[in-house]
C-alpha cells in the first residue's frame, strides 16, 4: 500500500511538493487553512503562476490521488507522514523569521495525531526550531512517543519549480532514527533510484544546509554585483568577467549574473533571519559579512533609479518611464520583495510617470503597488517615453524588437537592469544602450557566450 502523506501549507512549496508526490505514487492530502485556496486545488486550478504545475495537479486531482481540505482532524487520522510547508517569513518587526504559521500548524496537527507517524518539517527556519516543534509534538500528541519530527529543507526555484522537485540536485533529510530515515528513502524512492543524491543528517544539520545555501547563493549574487561597481568605474565588462571566472570549475558559471539583484520571498528574507539568529547566539561575526551581502543588493535598486536620473539629464520629474517587468524573476508572478516594483515605485516617487507592464505578475503588482500605472503590452508601456528600463527578464522582452519601437517612445534609451538584452542589437537599431556594468559604447563588448545563469 503506497504512503499516505499530508502536505501542511499550500503556497509555492506546499502545492508542488504534493503534486509532486502524488506523481511519484503516494496519496497526497495537501490541507490549507485558506478555505478559498482549498477550493481553488480541489477544483484544479493552481492559484499563482508556476510553469507545469497546473498541468502535474489537475492530473492527480482527477485521479484522486492528490485531494485537498481544511481539516487537521482529517489530515491526522489520513498520513503516515506529515509534510510542514507553510511560510517563514520576516518579522516585521525585526529581521529575524516569524515562525508564527509553523507554530500554529504544528499546534492544530498534535491534537490528532493518534497513531504512528512522521512529521516532517520543509520550511525554512532557524537552526533550533525543529527542536522546539519536536517538544511541541510530543507535548500535545496522543500518541506521542510514536510521533517524530525530521527536517528535509527544500531548493526549488520559483518559475522551475517542478522540475527542482522532481528532479533536485540533492535530497537532504536530518533525522533522529532509522525509522524516520527509512521511512523517508521510501517516499523519495523513485529519486533514490534514479541516483538522485540523498544526504542523511542531524535535524540541525538539515536546518543549517537550506539557510547555508540560500546565503551562499545570495553571496555570489551580491559578489558580482560589487564587480559590476568596479566594472562600470574603470570601463571594464562584467558580463564578460562573469563569463571568464565562470569557467573556473571552482567558481562555476551559475548564479554569478549581475544586474539589479536579488528579491523575493526567499533570499532576502533568508538572509536577515541567519543574521538575527547569529546576533542571538552572540557569534554576530559569524554572519556580519551578510550584511554587505544585503546591502550590495539594496543599493542596486537606488544605482538603477540613479541611472534613469542620469539618462533624464539630473531628473526624472515629470518624465515619461516604462518598466518592463514587475515580478522578482521571469516564470514567475510572484512580486514579493521585486526590485523592479521597488525602482518603479521609487521613480514614482521622485515625480516620473511610470508605466509597468509584465506578462504575468500584473494582478499581484497592482495589488502590492496600486498608485502605478499599469499597461497591457511592453509597446503600450512604452508610449512616449524618455526612457525603457528592462528590470525583470522575460523571454517576451529579449524577443523585444527595438524597430518596433519606432515612433512609439519619445527617446531611444534603454536601461538594462538585468544585463540579458543584445547591446548590440539595440544599438544598431538606433538606441542608446545601458546596463549594469556594461561598457557606455558598442566597442567594447564582449564576443562571449554567456548566457543566463540563475
Ligand atoms: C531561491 C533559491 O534559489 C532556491 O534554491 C530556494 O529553494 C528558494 O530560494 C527558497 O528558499 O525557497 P527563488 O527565490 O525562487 O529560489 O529564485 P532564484 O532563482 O534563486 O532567484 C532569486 C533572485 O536572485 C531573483 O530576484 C533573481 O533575479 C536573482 N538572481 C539570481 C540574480 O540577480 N542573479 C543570478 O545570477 C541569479
Amino acid at each position: 500500500m503506497p504512503l499516505r502523506v499530508t502536505v501542511i501549507g499550500t503556497g509555492y512549496l506546499g502545492v508542488t511538493h504534493a503534486a509532486c508526490l502524488a506523481e511519484f505514487g503516494l496519496d497526497v492530502l495537501g490541507l490549507d487553512v485558506d478555505a478559498g485556496k482549498i477550493a481553488s486545488l480541489a477544483s484544479g486550478a493552481v492559484p499563482f503562476h508556476e510553469p507545469g504545475l497546473a498541468d502535474l495537479l489537475s492530473r492527480h486531482v482527477a485521479t484522486g490521488r492528490l485531494r485537498f481540505t481544511t481539516s487537521f482532524a482529517e489530515a491526522g487520522e489520513f498520513g503516515d507522514v506529515h509534510y510542514l510547508c507553510v511560510g517563514t517569513p520576516q518579522r516585521w518587526n525585526g529581521l529575524g523569521a516569524d515562525l508564527r504559521y509553523l507554530e500554529d500548524a504544528v499546534e492544530s496537527l498534535a491534537p490528532h495525531l493518534r497513531v504512528q507517524c512522521l512529521v516532517v518539517g520543509k520550511s525554512t527556519v532557524p537552526v533550533g526550531t525543529a527542536e522546539r516543534l519536536a517538544a511541541r509534538l510530543s507535548a500535545h500528541a496522543p500518541a506521542n512517543g510514536d510521533v517524530e519530527l525530521a527536517w528535509n529543507p527544500e531548493f526549488l526555484r520559483e518559475g522551475k519549480a517542478v522540475a527542482d522537485t522532481l528532479r533536485p540536485d540533492r535530497i537532504v533529510v536530518g533525522v533522529r532514527s532509522e525509522i524516520a530515515e527509512k521511512v523517508l528513502r521510501e517516499v523519495h524512492a523513485a529519486q533514490i533510484d534514479d541516483g538522485i543524491p540523498f544526504i542523511v543528517t542531524d535535524v540541525a544539520t538539515a536546518e543549517l544546509v537550506k539557510v547555508a545555501a540560500n546565503a551562499f547563493l545570495a553571496t555570489k549574487v551580491s559578489f558580482m554585483n560589487a564587480m559590476a561597481d568596479l566594472c562600470e568605474e574603470t570601463g571594464a565588462d562584467v558580463a564578460a568577467l562573469q563569463d571568464a571566472i565562470g569557467r573556473d570549475g571552482r567558481i562555476g558559471p551559475r548564479y554569478l549574473h549581475a544586474g539589479l539583484g536579488f528579491g523575493g520571498g526567499c533570499l532576502p528574507k533568508d538572509i536577515r533571519a541567519l543574521m538575527a539568529q547569529a546576533d542571538e547566539l552572540g557569534v554576530s561575526q559569524a554572519a556580519a559579512f551578510l550584511r554587505e551581502v544585503d546591502g550590495i543588493n539594496m543599493s542596486r535598486r537606488t544605482r538603477m533609479v540613479a541611472l534613469a536620473r542620469e539618462t533624464c539629464g539630473g531628473t526624472v520629474l515629470g518624465r515619461r518611464i516604462a518598466v518592463l517587468g514587475a515580478a522578482f524573476k521571469p516564470d514567475s508572478d510572484d512580486v514579493r520583495d521585486s526590485p523592479a516594483l521597488s525602482v518603479a515605485a521609487q521613480l514614482q516617487l521622485q515625480g516620473a510617470t511610470v508605466s509597468v507592464y509584465d506578462p504575468v505578475a500584473r494582478a499581484n503588482a497592482e495589488r502590492a503597488f496600486p498608485s502605478l500605472h499599469y499597461s497591457g503590452s511592453a509597446v503600450e508601456a512604452a508610449e512616449g517615453a524618455h526612457a525603457v528600463m528592462h528590470l525583470t527578464e522575460w523571454e517576451e522582452f529579449r524577443q523585444l524588437d527595438p524597430a518596433g519601437l519606432d515612433g512609439v517612445v519619445a527617446r531611444k534609451f534603454i536601461l538594462d537592469g538585468r544585463n540579458a538584452l543584445d547591446p548590440d542589437r539595440w544599438r544598431r537599431a538606433g538606441w542608446t544602450y545601458r546596463g549594469l556594468g556594461r561598457p557606455l559604447t558598442a566597442d567594447r563588448s564582449p564576443t562571449s557566450n554567456a548566457t543566463s545563469t540563475a
